[in-house]
Parts: C-alpha cells; structure tokens; sequence
C-alpha cells in the first residue's frame, strides 16, 4: 500500500528518492510522487499516476538539485489514481508540502470548515484536507510544527507522514498514529520512511516511531516527542536484513524466488526452537504467557487475506495436538461484532506484515477487553508485533511479491511448533512429540523435491491458463490448502477461482462443472484419501478437468486425473506446508502465461493499512 520516503543530508535528493520508492514498490501502488526544496520561495513536487519509472522520467527531464525531500506511492483510497490525486499535497501557497499514508477519517467536516474559510482544494484527498489545516494554523501561529501539532489535534483517522515547507526549509517534519514509520539515522543524514525497505541500503540504524509520535528531521539530527509535545527517547535499533535479500538473485519475479526461498525459510522458522531429541519445542517469546497458555479454554486466531488461511490450518493443529477449542475469525469481523470473550480465552492474530490496519485493530479490541494477545508476526519491530502481548517470530525474511508464499508455509511452521508446545504442555507424549519434530525437520528437503518437478507443473498451467474459473478442493488440513490455492490463482492471474471443502461440493459447485472447468483436488493420502477419491469420480463423470496432487506412490489415481502432482509423503498434520507449493507454482505460471503483473498484480498490495 501505499510508502513514504524522506530525506534531509547532503546526498543529491532525486536519486535517493527515487530508489526509495522503487524499493517499495511490491506493497502496491497507482500513482508516485515528490517535493524537493530548492532555494526557491515555493516547494517544487512533481507526481505522476502509473510506475515509479514515468515519474523517473518525468523528473530526469529537469535538472534538479536538492538534498532535502520527501517521497511517496500511492494507493488510492478517497479519489481515483490519477497526477492531482498523487501525493505529495502542497498547500494554497505552495509552501507546504505532506505525503500520507492512512486515513483522515473527519476529512468531510474539516474540508467544509475550510471551505467556508475561503480555501480552495485541487484534488479530492483526505490528506490535502490536512495540508491546508495545516496551511491555516500556520497563518495563524507562524510556526510550522506547532502548526502540524494543533492540526494533527483536530484529525480523526489513521496516519503516517512526512512534511517539508520552505516556512522552515530545514528540516522534515513526521508523525504516527496507526501507520508505521521508521527513522534511519546515518552519518550526519537522517530518513525516514514507512518501509525499512527504502533504508536499508543507505543506514541500518533505525528507530521506530510509536503511536501519537512525531519527529524532527535537521541536517544536524533529530528529536522525537509526541504529538502533544513531550519529548521522547526512543531506542536505536539495527534491522537485521540486508540489500541482497530483496533483491531477486537471478529469479524472474520475487514471487518465484520466494517460493524457492521456502526450503531455506522453513528451517529458519523452527531453527533453535524444534528440540527434535526430545520431540519438543522451546518458544522464548512465549515466556511471560506459558501460564495462560496452560489454563486457557480456548483460543481465537484472528488474521486476513492468506494468514487467514494459515489461521485455519492453525486451527485443526491445535485441536488435534493440545485438544484446546480454537475458532479462527477474519480480523475485520472481529474487531466490529463485539465478539463473546472470556477471561481465560487467548487470542492469537497472525500476520505477514504486521500493519493490516483490521488484525491491528483487532489486537486492540481484545486488549481493550483485557483478554492475553499473541502475535505470529512475520515484519520485526512491526506494530503488531510491538502492541501484542508476546509472540513469536515467523523469520521468513522480507517478503517483496504481493501474493504471499514462504510466509504461508512459515506460518504454518511456527503453528506447527506453537500446537506441539502446547501439546506437549497437556497431553501430547514424547514418542508422538519425537515423531511431529522429525517429520517436521524433514519437510525442507521434501520441498526441494516438489520443486524439481515445476516444469511439469507449469506445462499442467499453461494447459487450462485460457479457462475462466478454477475449483480447488480439498478436505481436513487439505481444506485450507484449496482456498490458498484459490487465492493465488485470482491474485496474480485475475481467473476467477474458488476454494472448498470437497464435500460441499455437492451443495453447489457441482452445478458449475462441465469439460471447461478444471477441478484441482488436494488429495493426499490420509484417513479421509476414499472420501475425496469418490468426490474425484463425481467430478469425472459431469466431464470437469481434474487435477490431482497427491503422494509419490499412489498410483491409484492415474487412471482417474487428467494431470497428476504427486508430492513426498508426510504426516497429514503437516501436509498443507507441502501441498501448497505446487498450488503457488501453479498460479506462478499460469500467471507468467498470461503475462501479469505478477509481483505487483493489480488493484492489490501488500501491506493494507487501511480498513
Ligand atoms: C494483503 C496481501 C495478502 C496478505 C493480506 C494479509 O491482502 O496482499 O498477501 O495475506 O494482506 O496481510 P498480513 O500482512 O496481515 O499477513
């Protein structure tokens, strides 16, 4: 969504901002754009609808010096993605420049306010709204952050943003309520951004702004305090990624080096925390909650998009392994339905990023309502991670392609991990504890397996990339599987494609199949296997293109699929970290097929920081 990026130093402004912005790239975006001060009595800013390289285009045109700035890409939210639209907003004067990220929930009120004031407005955002809120306190208090402050008072809504004015060319100006925003400090220059991404190649020092915080920007340093003025200290920390690791070594797409990555991510997930002698697992930053852990009645796992679909896997491990009741919520329901909570419930919210404004909204409805919240957060330092109770790392590393992969199958890991803990703390024996963290460590190298047969997966997606709908179905811990593979698929190649539990099938879906629709069963050998082959036969006889991945060794299945994966064979609690990598290669191609965009699919991002 959308990304800010600033700067104050002695660099040349334009190409600093413009590697910022194309580092943030991968959240999504419409539209980009920046202010540079210049000497001159106005703020020069230049923004473009379309790609970071049209505005790069634009801009290389000029000759343009400055070493102070701010940047950003937009995501629209109020108004469509076009040039006015874009951010940065100057004020009526030209003297007052702000790019945003999040929501000025108030913004209609205000712009009334202003309206009747005489002002007059360009473009339909919520943020030039704030701009000239800012420009009208300005006129009256001479005094740029004061300005900012008392403006920011007024606001109802959501922000992350930075603000240069030729008022006090000297600095920038930043602030934070429910958008992340990173400081970088290097040497005698200072950033800031909402993405570490845009940083990391300049400075690893970085200190993260809370909530209701702002920060003063000068070429001789910075000051953080919140909004109403109390001055703050907040810790320098290092990020512990570098450059190379968002880089795409060599892969066509980031989404392709992510899912190839997943042999490696894995292992990071359980590394240091699997006790595979002992068939146990040890998980730090559960420490402070192990207590409410053993006495909790239940659990909800809260999350959105394809975390949502690792919450419900999340859901039959722990049933089956701690017997603990878990219901699994779609954050943006829970946080508005004034869900029944009780004192000894846990809630648990899962989350790639860290920033989806609706599972950080959720952490702070059931911390309002006093109930223990865990976070399974993938983003270090992120929001989510800092406002949960405890939690634990998912340590996937930085995940660029929007359609998200490695963290799927990481937080399965760390799932895998949190139900064999809480198993093992209940009722789970040493011998079945030894047994999960065998298979568990084994499952790397299975991937590695899975990945050797992609050309023949990507030859099954070019043959049925022309159809217009796809059905994925699977049961048990299979089940969730199919809507992610779903999910992919509608992500990055725009067909219109459905996951469902393989029973239920026959209370619906059946109706659509035909010879044009291919059915894509996730059929591993498992206690429930006879079930599905019977769904598999239904589908055959109404003439539906079935596509079948099961285990190497079953050939049971030859004479029945149309295509046939067959993947390593594991335990069934584990299997949905192997059953999803041929359903994300399989989006992959036929995406590639269709020549998507498919890091950066349309209308989508990243990290949704709005409601
Ligand atoms: C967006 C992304 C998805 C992601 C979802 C939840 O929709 O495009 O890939 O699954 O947000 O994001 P989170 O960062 O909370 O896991």
């Amino acid at each position: 969504m959308c990304g800010i990026i600033g700067y104050i130093g002695k660099k040349e402004i334009v190409p600093l901002l413009i590697t910022g912005l194309k580092r943030m790239e991968y959240r999504g975006y419409d539209s980009a754009g920046l202010t540079v001060l210049n000497n001159d009595s106005k703020v020069l800013t230049r923004k473009k609808k379309g790609r970071v390289a049209d505005l790069e285009q634009l801009i290389n045109s000029e000759k343009i010096h400055s070493n102070i700035g701010i940047a950003h890409t937009r995501w629209a939210t109020h108004g469509f993605p076009n040039d006015v639209n874009a951010h940065p907003h100057n004020d009526s004067q030209e003297k007052i420049s702000i790019v945003h990220n999040g929501i000025i929930e108030n913004y209609a009120v205000i712009k009334k306010k202003l309206l009747s004031e005489g002002f007059e407005f360009r473009s339909e955002t919520d943020t030039e709204v704030l701009c000239l809120l800012i420009e009208r306190f300005y006129l009256k208090v001479n005094d740029l952050e004061l300005a900012v402050r008392l403006a920011l008072n007024e606001v109802k809504g959501t922000f992350g943003l930075a603000i240069v004015s030729t008022y006090d060319p000297d600095k920038i100006i930043a602030a934070r309520r429910g958008s992340p925003l990173i400081l970088g400090v290097g040497d005698n220059e200072y950033f800031v951004a909402s993405d570490a991404s845009a940083l990391i190649e300049h400075t690893k020092n970085v200190v993260y702004l809370d909530d209701d915080e702002m920060a003063i920007l000068s070429p001789d340093g910075y000051i953080t305090k919140t909004i109403s003025n109390v001055q703050t200290n907040n810790e320098v920390k290092t990020l512990e990624f570098d450059l190379e690791q968002i880089e795409k070594g060599g892969f066509e797409h980031f989404m392709l080096k992510e899912i190839y990555e997943q042999t490696q991510t894995i292992t990071d997930g359980f590394r240091g925390r699997l006790l595979i002698d002992e068939g146990n697992v040890k998980l730090g930053g559960l420490r402070t909650v192990k207590e409410d852990f053993r006495n909790a009645k239940r659990i909800i796992i809260s999350a959105c998009g394809t975390s949502y679909n690792a919450a419900l896997v999340g859901e039959y491990l722990i049933e089956q392994l701690a017997q603990i009741p878990v219901e699994v919520e779609y954050a943006s329901e829970f946080r508005y339905r004034s869900p029944v909570l009780f004192d000894d419930d846990i809630v648990i919210v899962i989350s790639q990023s860290g920033e989806t404004a609706d599972t950080l909204a959720a952490v702070q409805e059931a911390k309002q309502r006093g109930i223990k919240v865990i976070g399974l957060v993938n983003v270090v330092g992120s929001s989510i991670a800092r406002q949960t109770d405890a939690g634990i790392y998912v340590h996937a590393g930085p995940e660029i392609g929007v359609a998200s992969t490695k963290a799927f199958t990481s937080q399965l890991t760390i799932l895998t991990l949190l139900a064999l803990y809480l198993g093992r703390m209940r009722n789970i024996s040493s011998e079945e504890g030894l047994k999960i963290a065998r298979e568990l460590s084994a499952i790397p190298e299975k991937i590695k397996q899975i990945l050797n047969i992609a050309p023949e997966i990507e030859k099954i997606a070019k043959t049925y990339s022309y159809s217009r709908n796809y059905l994925y179905l699977g049961r048990g811990f299979n089940y969730p599987v199919a809507l992610e593979g779903a999910l992919k698929l509608k992500e990055i190649s725009y067909i219109h494609a459905e996951g469902y539990p393989a029973a239920e099938m026959k209370h619906g879906p059946i109706a659509l199949i035909d010879e044009n629709m291919p059915v894509v069963f996730i059929a591993p050998k498992d206690e429930i296997y006879e079930k599905i082959v019977s769904n598999i036969e239904e589908v055959k006889a109404r003439k539906g293109k079935v596509i079948v991945v099961t285990n190497i060794g079953n050939n049971e299945l030859d004479r029945l699929a149309d295509h046939i994966i067959k993947i390593p064979e594991t335990l069934p609690i584990l299997t949905p970290i192997l059953s999803v990598v041929p359903l994300q290669l399989m989006a992959y191609y036929t995406a590639k097929e269709l020549n998507r965009d498919i890091d950066k699919p349309r209308n989508l991002a990243k990290s949704v920081t709005v409601e």
